[in-house]
């Protein structure tokens, strides 16, 4: 496995790969991997010739009480999970390189980033969408793996690739969970042993909602208000949002809606931990 920070270098090693008619995929991550992130290198890696996983924890995707100093990193780890499913370039790139004193350039998609987790992190999603914008144009992918754990993420990077005509197939990888159903997250090591017990109920309130839908259930208020009693029943949750929206536009529905993709997602805190999960549904 190669390792690679400067930007110049990537660029010069993805544009040979390109004349070789390599394809490339890449897998942008902020580091101290997981079983979720292995997946998504997993699935990049079998849809490709060339693996690049990246690593930058990304100074404009957190806001200013956010945790940005204290996200989680071992890149020791990083380097030995990654080069562990084939990574064969991993991309480490310097803060000052990615963002020079004299930055000014940033990506804002509309209407769909105000919603959920942009209505709590107003700022987080033009974060994202610079960062992948500018790592799709260093490392010159066929290909970008994300995960469905991110869900807004998600589309908001398709809607970018789609509205930029960035010639890159996305790819969106499952949710990988703990073995009581946790999503897999960096941030779950915040937690302390009886929120780690407690933070189970993101999963438990979603399957609530997924067997109260299959039992016929169509009114999305009452099924949000079952999942929020479900989730008040841990003392250290505090629900942020619980939403349950078409899967594309991200607009809210009172109720649920025949033949359509619908996103249930939900944001809780867990003492001073933020998580989310969801599940997509189709009636
Ligand atoms: O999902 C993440 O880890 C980050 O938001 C991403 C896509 C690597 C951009 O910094």
């Amino acid at each position: 496995m190669k390792i690679i920070s400067s930007i110049k270098e990537m660029q010069r090693i993805s544009d040979e790969l390109r004349l070789q008619s390599k394809k490339i995929a890449v897998v942008p991550t902020m580091g101290y991997l997981h079983e979720g992130h292995l997946s998504l290198m997993k699935i990049a890696k079998i849809n490709s010739d060339v693996l690049v996983t990246t690593i930058f924890v990304n100074p404009t995707q957190f806001g200013p009480n956010e945790d940005f100093n204290t996200y989680p990193r071992d890149i020791e780890s990083d380097k030995e999970l990654a080069g562990s499913i084939g990574t064969d370039i991993l991309f480490i790139p310097t803060r000052e390189e990615m963002y020079p004193s004299d930055f000014l350039t940033y990506i804002e998609i509309e209407k769909i980033t105000n919603v959920l987790e942009g209505k709590s992190r107003p700022t987080h999603f033009r974060g994202v969408t610079t960062v992948v914008a500018k790592l799709f144009n260093i490392t010159k992918p066929n290909i970008a793996v994300f995960g469905q754990k991110d869900a807004q993420q998600a589309i908001v990077i398709q809607q970018m690739v789609k509205n930029l005509n960035f010639d890159i197939e996305i790819l969106i990888a499952p949710i990988v969970r703990e073995s009581d159903g946790l999503a897999m997250s960096s941030r779950n090591t915040y937690l302390s042993e009886a929120e780690r017990k407690e933070s189970v109920a993101l999963y438990q309130s979603l399957q609530l909602a997924k067997k109260l839908i299959e039992d016929g259930e169509w009114n999305c208020s009452l099924i949000i208000s079952e999942m929020k009693k479900l989730i008040s029943t841990k003392p250290s949750a505090k629900i942020d949002y619980i939403s349950i929206a078409d899967a594309e536009t991200l607009e809210e529905l009172p109720v649920l809606q025949d033949g359509k993709r619908m996103l249930i997602s939900l944001a809780v805190r867990f003492g001073t931990t933020r998580l989310i999960d969801n599940i997509i549904i189709t009636k």
